[in-house]
């Protein structure tokens, strides 16, 4: 039975009626431009062909209640009780309720009317894999609460209100690019996204190649923890930069010369996650000429660079990511490979060859599982539309 079966099956079963209303947001993956969103870089991510599906109907009750298919538990919340991240029973909220009860929060903070709803949801994303099953969540939600609400908002818009979600309800203080994917994904085009202006525009993905993800299995720990630092290390080096180069406002206003340059007046640490973002933005602004060139095999190149960079420099890989990454590049037709998303453990992301891509994939599996024990799950993914409603 598919997803969208499942949840109006599971839905009628639990609340007697059919679901007014279905919808559909997908993860992401990002290609090149990581950990730069909160640097006001560029990043190049595509919304995926695996989503979070929410099924849906506007109720009289004073509270929303809501179905976790994929923790087989339920939550519910109203306006008296999201600021203080509880159920109506007053129990806690659980830790998957905190993504939709944080995008009420965020709309009731906008002034919009959010009604209550009873809803069904479960994904397709991975959770913790670095495929944002959170901002998938979180852009469904907001898709749901404006069907019901009577008001639109842009999806840029929607993107703004899921991360401010995250941010301040979570706690996570992520940057734009997985919300922006959810939100505003494209049919079989990558995205590049201005991360300061938010202008963004579409991207060819050559005809000849796939994207391969490739699942480590290996959950991040500590993310948010890790994360946060990151960030904090990353607004450190502009406060520290600032002496020489009072303009800048963040490491995007910085050039590879300016910081190879003052890089030594940095305190070691600082420095290594600061060249990091300096010198990703710059690859992240080549991707454009060469994905409209069709040139496969430099922009490749960038994306194995940008790994490297990841391990050492910003230090957010781990072993299983890196024997992921070792063995792709050693395949044939793999052009690029490299961690995808915040890092940690989760997913990499491979360019490779169209024709060569289902070998690709076995390979890949069967000599990750003989070097590490672990099983990875690869999916051949296409680009895909945004969060839409889909009934
Ligand atoms: C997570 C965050 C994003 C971005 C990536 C790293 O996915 O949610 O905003 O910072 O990590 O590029």
């Amino acid at each position: 039975m598919n997803l969208i079966d499942r949840i109006t099956a599971i839905y009628q079963k639990t609340f007697g009626y059919v679901p007014a209303h279905i919808i559909r947001a997908p993860g992401r993956v990002n290609l090149l431009g990581e950990h730069v969103d909160y640097n006001d870089g560029f990043v190049l991510p595509a919304a995926i062909d695996r989503a979070t599906y929410v099924a849906f109907s506007p109720t009289d009750a004073p509270h929303s209640m809501l179905v976790a298919v994929d923790f087989d538990q339920q939550a519910t919340f109203s306006s008296d009780s999201i600021p203080t991240k509880v159920q109506a029973d007053s129990l806690p909220l659980p830790e998957w309720g905190l993504y939709p009860a944080g995008v009420m929060w965020a709309l009731m903070e906008e002034g919009l009317p959010v009604l209550s709803m009873n809803a069904v949801f479960a994904s397709e994303v991975p959770r913790g894999s670095g495929l944002s099953s959170s901002a998938s969540v979180e852009m469904a939600f907001l898709l749901a609460w404006q069907t019901l609400g009577g008001w639109t908002l842009p999806p840029m818009q929607r993107a703004l209100l899921g991360q401010k979600a995250e941010n301040r309800y979570v706690g996570v203080n992520c940057g734009i690019m997985d919300q922006f994917a959810s939100a505003c994904g494209v049919e079989d085009r990558l995205l590049l996204l201005d991360c300061r202006s938010l202008a963004w525009k579409t991207v060819p993905l050559p005809e000849h190649v796939a994207i391969v993800i490739a699942d480590t299995t290996v959950r991040r720990k500590l993310t948010s923890g890790e994360y946060n630092k990151r960030r904090a290390a990353c607004e450190e080096a502009v406060r520290l930069l600032q002496q020489d180069l009072p303009h800048i406002q963040a490491l995007r206003d910085v050039s590879v010369e300016e910081f190879n340059r003052l890089a030594g007046k940095l305190p070691a640490e600082i420095e290594r996650r600061a060249r990091h973002v300096v010198e990703e933005i710059e690859r992240a602004k080549q991707a454009e000429a060469l994905l409209e060139a069709g040139d496969v095999r430099n922009f490749g190149r960038l994306m194995n660079e940008c790994h490297v960079s990841l391990r050492d420099l910003y230090e957010v890989s781990c072993l299983e990511l890196d024997v992921m990454v070792d063995i792709a590049q050693s395949l044939e037709g793999c052009y690029g490979a490299r961690l995808t998303g915040a890092g940690f453990g989760g997913c990499t992301v491979n360019l490779v060859a169209r024709d060569c891509a289902d070998a690709f994939a076995r390979r890949l599996a069967d000599d990750f599982h003989s070097r590490t024990g672990l099983q990875p799950p690869i999916y051949i993914t296409f680009p895909s539309n945004g969060a839409e409603l889909i009934k």
